[in-house]
């Protein structure tokens, strides 16, 4: 990382996306001790700004640095057998029944030892990085009890340290039913709940490791009335929550999430109207994954134009994962949330700095504005437009995270 403490960095004549809009005219930017202390139109800059500064850049774009919402980005093994069964005709949620799915990744995971998750986990966060990211979600939900769930938490918590970028973590215990509480037709999900419910989440928040609960509410995985028991016992230990729902069929979770005041229902191929209007009374944000929706080549796109209509804000993520969604790329979800599902190239970026910040509950990130923390980037584009209109690797010029230059690409160096 290059060293740049108790300096003023600045930069002139750069193209603003402050996490919702384009400012309308060229702006300078100053950077100093990890938070954006001067942002002024460069008609309004002088000397006096400049002075004791060291200039980064001149043009570009600026954004937020990126915040992708939801990953599941620790993970054993790999499904890439999976990939081509499902070539071969076979559906996700087949493969899930005949226990392959998110349950072949629980047998990686629960085998594979901390330091080899860890290990396994660095070059897709780093891949996040050098697209971008400046804040991740991470979730776990491949360990499915506690030692497992809480394991690999912990690995989430250690790439935040080792690596320069935020990471958030929320634990997933009710994602699949683990195989020891399955039997056929006596399978017993009430009692894994109640495994979640006593003791994943008090075990998860004594060691301050989980920032958020999430379920996974469908046909395949747990009920509405699950998924309620799940929030509840995360409400009595203040955590804030989550839902993958109404990704593969229409259940409801994510009125409920709402009713619970979610900070976001994610995936939501299948959401209603009644769904729509949940969210927007709540102010939970809708996250859009279309990584999972390419991958599984699903036919029902989110409802888009109903979210904008009642405003509901919505975040786009990679849902980075080895079964539905294998992409790390977070700039190409930009271009799949704009093609697949006619996002703006505005809503997509806005969906990957403000409103994704807003899916984690982060009050301060993913805008750009002063006093803002200094997490950004300077991109090799003229417009903001471009980072969603072309799949083009190689374009972030600087990633400053906490005010720290953390990449400068070797053309600029
Ligand atoms: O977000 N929907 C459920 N969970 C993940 C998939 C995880 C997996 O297939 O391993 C998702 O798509
Ligand atoms: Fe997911």
């Amino acid at each position: 990382m290059t060293s740049t403490a108790q300096q003023r960095l600045l930069w002139r004549h750069v193209t603003v996306f402050d996490g919702i809009q384009t400012l309308p005219e060229p702006m300078a930017v100053i950077v100093e001790e990890a938070r954006i202390t001067t942002l002024v139109p460069m008609r309004d800059f002088d000397d006096d700004h400049a002075a004791g500064c060291r200039e980064m850049a001149r043009g570009g774009v600026m954004t937020p640095g990126l915040v992708d919402c939801h990953t599941h980005l620790v993970f054993g093994g790999s499904r890439a057998d999976e990939f081509e069964q499902r070539l071969e005709g076979a559906s996700y949620a087949e493969i899930a029944e005949a226990g392959g799915g998110i349950i072949s990744t629980v047998r990686a995971t629960r085998e594979a030892s901390e330091d080899a998750l860890f290990e396994a986990a660095l070059p897709r966060l780093q891949a996040l990085i050098d697209d971008g990211v400046t804040t991740v979600e991470i979730k776990s939900g491949y360990g499915l009890n506690v030692a497992d769930e809480l394991k690999m938490l912990r690995v989430a918590r250690r790439l935040g340290e080792y690596l320069p970028v935020r990471v958030v973590t929320t634990l997933l215990g009710a994602h699949a039913l683990p195989p020891e509480f399955k039997g056929g037709s006596e399978d017993d999900s009430d009692g894994y709940i109640d495994l979640i419910c006593d003791e994943m989440i008090p075990a998860a928040v004594a060691e301050g490791l989980a920032d958020a609960v999430d379920v996974f509410c469908e046909s395949i995985a747990f009920s509405v009335d699950q998924c309620e028991r799940v929030f509840q016992a995360a409400e009595k230990h203040g955590l804030p929550i989550k839902a993958h729902a109404e990704q593969l069929s229409n259940l409801g979770g994510s009125a409920l999430a709402a009713r619970h005041g979610a900070l976001s229902a994610d995936h939501i191929e299948y959401l209603d109207q009644a769904g729509v209007e949940a969210l927007q009374a709540a102010g939970s944000v809708a996250v859009i994954l279309p990584g999972a929706f390419h991958t599984l080549r699903e036919t029902q796109a989110p409802p888009i134009a109903a979210l904008r209509e009642a405003g509901v804000p919505m975040a786009v993520a990679t849902d980075a994962n080895p079964g539905s969604s294998p992409l790390f790329m977070p700039t190409l979800m930009l271009n799949l949330a704009c093609t697949l599902f006619r996002l703006t190239p505005r809503e997509a970026l806005a969906g990957m700095t403000a409103h994704g910040a807003q899916a984690l509950g982060l009050k301060e990130s993913g805008r750009l504005y002063e006093g803002a923390p200094a997490d950004v980037c300077l991109w090799h584009i003229d417009q903001p437009a471009e980072l969603a209109y072309a799949v083009q690797p190689g374009r972030l010029r600087q990633r400053i995270f906490q005010g720290q230059v953390t990449t400068e690409a070797s053309h600029d160096a």
